[in-house]
């Protein structure tokens, strides 16, 4: 049986539409696993705090050495990574801001991202001394954008710093499947935009039953 870690972060609650995407796929989901677990995570609504130097000093000492302090900076960290231990699927609703991700989400990746507990260091690994603990872990983003064209040949491809940011991150959550599913022209509201939202839309179930392994592979990149 399934367990989806299902986060928002858009600070927008109805008007938001990575919500109302990220929505949709758990309801497809459901409906084809009706048992499956959702542990929900909105970031968007409460963001985690940002990390501050007394946080990085209890990350970086040994659980046997740490302060009864030490232990309260880490609790809400220690809350998020048991919610993603216990994850077979995380998506994400993801607005895009400022060409990335919000700063929600990115405080979440910083306390989840955590040594000992999410990846290993290694010196002996020579220049890649960084390994992820968890494995097996699907990804699925979520995203919506107010501008266009930042697909592969798209004409902002390199302004694109969401997905390739948390693609990059999601190796140390233990992410061996990723998937995108993307609005576009959420700014210019026009004709474009609605196509694009109603290719997103019909992407979901698509992807759902290829994450499901009811459908092989297929091409749902809804860029
Ligand atoms: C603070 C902020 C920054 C944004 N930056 C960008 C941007 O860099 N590029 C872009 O295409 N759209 C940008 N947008 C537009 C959002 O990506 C768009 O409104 C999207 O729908 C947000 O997702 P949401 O509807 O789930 O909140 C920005 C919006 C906000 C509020």
């Amino acid at each position: 049986m399934t367990t989806l870690l299902h986060i928002d972060a858009s600070p927008r609650g109805d008007r938001s539409v990575s919500r109302k995407l990220s929505k949709s796929f758990v309801e497809h989901w459901l409906t084809h696993e009706p048992g499956a677990t959702i542990i929900s995570r909105d970031v968007g609504r409460a963001p985690p705090p940002l990390i501050t130097e007394a946080w990085v000093a209890a990350a970086f000492t040994a659980p046997g050495d740490r302060t009864a302090e030490q232990n309260d900076e880490l609790r809400l960290s220690d809350e998020l990574i048991d919610e993603l231990e216990r994850a077979n699927v995380i998506v994400i609703g993801a607005p895009m801001h400022n060409y990335g991700m919000s700063a929600a989400l990115k405080s979440w990746f910083d306390k989840v991202i955590r040594i000992d507990k999410t990846f290993s260091f290694d010196l002996a690994r020579g220049d890649f001394p960084l390994e992820p603990i968890l494995r097996g872990k699907t990804l699925v983003v979520l995203s919506s954008r107010g501008e266009f064209g930042f697909g592969p040949g798209g004409v902002r491809e390199s302004m694109n710093h969401l997905e390739t940011h948390i693609f990059t991150c999601a190796h140390y959550l233990g992410v061996q499947e990723s998937h995108l599913i993307a609005v576009d022209y959420q700014e210019f509201n026009d004709e474009r935009y609605r196509r694009s939202v109603a290719d997103a839309f019909a992407a979901i179930p698509v992807l759902v039953r290829q994450c499901l392994g009811i459908d092989g592979p297929v091409d749902v990149a809804a860029e």
